[in-house]
């Protein structure tokens, strides 16, 4: 099948809004296939970063000055635009901070403390990422909450009807990943979020491997909170986003406290300030913030809903081509809705020893547990490879990498490869 037939993404005009996809690695063209741990930037979200650099800086919400003002049009018409593109209701239940983790870190710290209490319990799932369990083992360290977690099938599908009998009437949240940053699976989060309400228990969505590839709608899902990075949506790390309902943000503390989060001051107590500023305590992103808008407007104008199709398209030819060799076992099996991820170990190799052969050819996968312990424990294994697909990869990657892994297979299964070296991936 020709690139051309299999997706309605004009990706070779893509790439060339992406500057470092013309970078040779060993003397080979760049092969990214790590968009689900950073995903690459186009000019237009570089120039806006510049633009902001170069015209409109000064810190935000502070001055009289009329740059300070252009930079906090520029900082609020950011907001604005997160607020579209994941169709909340207001901008104020935009939150920027700077990256998933620490969206996350806000909610347990905030909403956490303020609501759970010994014997309570926080429902996650066997797949999350670090990001979204540790915080919510240190809430329960603090509040002595319980932490239960649905696991997964042999397929890598999330056994959701186990949902039934781990929620109960001290269930306070529901902390899920909409696409398992491994997996690649995409969970069905109207059902849980259905279940979740039902049990009156509120619910956490970590969106960081779902808002850069495919359409999200926070009131149509009904989401209390749900957080996100910038960095792997074409925009620059650094900043990420929660978004929060109204009523409960407005009803927690503040976390962070600082320049900004006030209404009032005295020396010895203090009055929180209104949504979002309550929440964004400090000098904020502000060029990053402009980074964000932009890559919002980008990839508003590609299409979220076809960025989606093409990494499947992408992701079933990958497990079509690595599946001849027959040595191959991937962490799922592709059967239900998935993500433009594909994880994987092959028979005698380290995932490792794998990943730095394939750099050797240019291609950038990424090798170890990413962050998922949990999960790979559950799988029986203690790494695996991971490549991972945006708008901007082509079929004809996906046969380079195919054949790179061939030869990948060679070097090392005659034993000259190096041995396993711990990972740099933790
Ligand atoms: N969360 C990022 C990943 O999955 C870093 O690779």
């Amino acid at each position: 099948m020709s690139t051309a037939q299999q997706t309605t993404l004009d990706v070779a005009a893509l790439r060339s809004d992406f500057p470092i996809l013309q970078t040779s690695v060993h003397g080979k063209p760049l092969v990214y296939f790590d968009s689900a741990a950073s995903s690459q930037r186009p000019q237009a979200v570089i120039d806006a970063m510049v633009a902001m650099e170069q015209r409109h800086y000064a810190n935000v919400h502070r001055g009289v000055h009329w740059l300070s003002d252009r930079a906090t049009e520029h900082y609020e018409s950011a907001r604005e635009k997160v607020r579209g593109f994941i169709q909340a209701r207001h901008a104020h239940e935009v939150i920027f901070t700077s990256g998933t983790t620490a969206a996350i870190n806000l909610v347990a710290r905030s909403w956490g403390d303020a609501n759970l209490n010994p014997g309570d319990e926080i429902l996650v799932t066997v797949m999350e990422h670090h990001s979204n369990l540790v915080p919510w083992q240190q809430l329960a360290e603090r509040t002595g909450a319980v932490i239960r977690a649905m696991d997964i099938d042999d397929r890598g599908h999330l056994l959701i009807d186990s949902i039934d009998d781990l929620l109960t009437e001290r269930t306070k949240l529901v902390a899920v990943s909409a696409v398992s940053n491994v997996l690649g699976t995409v969970n069905s989060l109207e059902e849980i979020i259905a279940k979740a309400h039902a049990a009156g228990a509120v619910v956490l969505v970590d969106a960081a491997q779902s808002v850069p590839h495919m359409a999200t709608d926070v009131q149509q899902l009904g989401v209390d909170f749900l957080a996100f990075s910038g960095h792997k949506m074409c925009g620059p790390s650094g900043i990420g986003v929660l978004y929060g309902r109204e009523a409960l943000l407005e009803a927690m503390p503040p976390f962070l406290g600082g320049g900004s989060m006030i209404s009032n001051v005295e020396i010895d107590r203090f009055t929180p300030g209104v949504l979002p500023a309550k929440f964004e305590a400090g000098t904020p992103p502000i060029v990053a913030a402009a980074g964000l808008g932009a890559a919002v407007d980008y990839l508003q104008a590609v299409g979220v809903d076809r960025i989606h199709v093409h990494e499947q398209q992408l992701a079933s030819r990958a497990r079509e081509v690595l599946s001849a060799e027959g040595d191959i076992r991937f962490l799922s099996d592709g059967s239900a809705e998935q993500a433009g991820i594909v994880s994987f170990v092959v028979d005698g190799l380290q995932s490792l020893d794998l990943a730095q052969v394939l750099d050797q050819h240019g291609v950038a996968i990424r090798a170890g547990h990413h962050c998922t312990m949990p999960l790979h424990k559950r799988l029986g294994i203690s790494s695996s490879a991971r490549a991972s697909f945006y708008l901007y990869n082509t079929v004809e990657e996906i046969d380079q990498f195919a054949a790179s892994m061939a030869a990948a297979r060679k070097f090392l299964k005659r034993g000259v490869g190096r041995s396993s070296t711990p990972s740099k991936t933790q």
